[in-house]
């Protein structure tokens, strides 16, 4: 079958190539990947993954052959996946990393939703009732970014989008943020919670925004810079404040069908932001890391 596999002793880190099929395990489904989407890592951080191993999380396809166990869908179903080797023709998937797709969606675009998605989700309800709480959201315009800009607002959150140019503010107001702000050091008022995908000077710049009892996620670093913390900046007289790694996005098949009902309620838009051909991954993956995609990354898999 076809795959895309990292290549890291080589530019840009991956290429096309013919790979076996991938072997399903008794508690896999597997299956025929239709369209995928390309995370910020995937594509900057290819070289680290290993020779020949095939990249990708994020598919959406149809059950070709059903989990041994019986748990799982049918052979057919249409579903979004999280699993690792998703840029292929086919991939197999722990059936509880994947979620049946309701009939009349449009399937295409959920693709974009799982790691992206699955990451917002459960850092957000990890801190508790956001209703009426401050949410600030750095590198809004990306793919964390616009769903958790959605999520914070439809849970009743005062929504603080923070983007790195006037051209990246477009459309955050129509997803639901209450502020679209053009650098963070533009923002004097605290917030309650921080979902922070830039890191360098992002990071203490949020933190120092961060209201007492409050908590940052620091879910990634797409700067590539480092941050440097002012001197004191980390105690506290009063409410402790907190600051969080994230990394979790195993067994996410409920919260994927959780954010497909969002989407088929009309609650959550997939931030679909640049489309084409998997064959155009380098075109794609060069507007991603250039900032000059509105959201996330879709393939086809021609
Ligand atoms: N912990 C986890 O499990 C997890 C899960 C998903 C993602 N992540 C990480 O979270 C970060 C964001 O992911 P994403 O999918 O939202 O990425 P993305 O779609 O590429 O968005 C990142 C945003 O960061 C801003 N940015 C600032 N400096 C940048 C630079 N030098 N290069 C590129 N972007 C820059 C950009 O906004 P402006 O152009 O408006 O400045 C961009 O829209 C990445 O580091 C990713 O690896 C971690």
């Amino acid at each position: 079958m076809r795959a895309i596999i990292a290549t890291p002793d080589a530019d840009p880190g991956y290429r096309p190539d013919e790979v076996p099929e991938p072997v399903a395990g008794p508690d896999q489904v597997l299956i025929d990947v239709e369209h995928v989407s390309v995370n910020h890592g995937e594509v900057r951080y290819a070289r680290a993954f290993p020779s020949g191993a095939v990249l990708g999380h994020d598919a959406v396809g149809r059950v070709l052959r059903a989990a041994e166990t019986g748990a799982g869908p049918r052979v057919g179903a249409w579903v979004v996946a999280l699993g690792a080797g998703a840029w292929a023709n086919r991939v197999a998937v722990d059936v509880d990393a994947v979620a049946e797709i309701p009939s009349g969606m449009d399937v295409a675009e959920l693709a974009v939703l799982p790691t992206v998605g699955v990451t917002a989700l459960r850092a957000l309800r990890s801190t508790g009732p956001l209703h009426g709480r401050r949410v600030l959201v750095t590198g809004a315009s990306g793919g964390v970014g616009r769903i958790a800009v959605q999520l914070a607002r439809g849970v009743g959150a005062e929504v603080i989008a923070v983007v790195g140019s006037a051209s990246r503010a477009a459309g955050l107001a129509s997803l639901g943020a209450n502020e679209v702000v053009v650098g963070i050091d533009a923002i004097d008022d605290e917030v309650d919670v921080v979902v922070e995908t830039v890191g360098g000077v992002v990071l203490p710049a949020a933190w120092r925004l961060l209201s007492p009892g409050g908590v940052l996620h620091s879910i990634g670093w797409a700067s590539g810079e480092p941050a440097t913390f002012p001197v004191n900046s980390t105690f506290a007289f009063g409410a402790a404040r907190s600051l969080r790694s994230f990394g979790d996005v195993t067994s996410p098949g409920e919260d994927l069908a959780h954010l497909m009902d969002l989407v088929r309620k009309g609650a959550l838009r997939a931030p679909v932001g640049w489309r084409g051909s998997w064959r155009r991954l380098d075109e794609a993956a060069a507007a991603l890391l250039g900032r000059r995609v509105a959201g996330k990354v879709l393939l086809d898999v021609d």
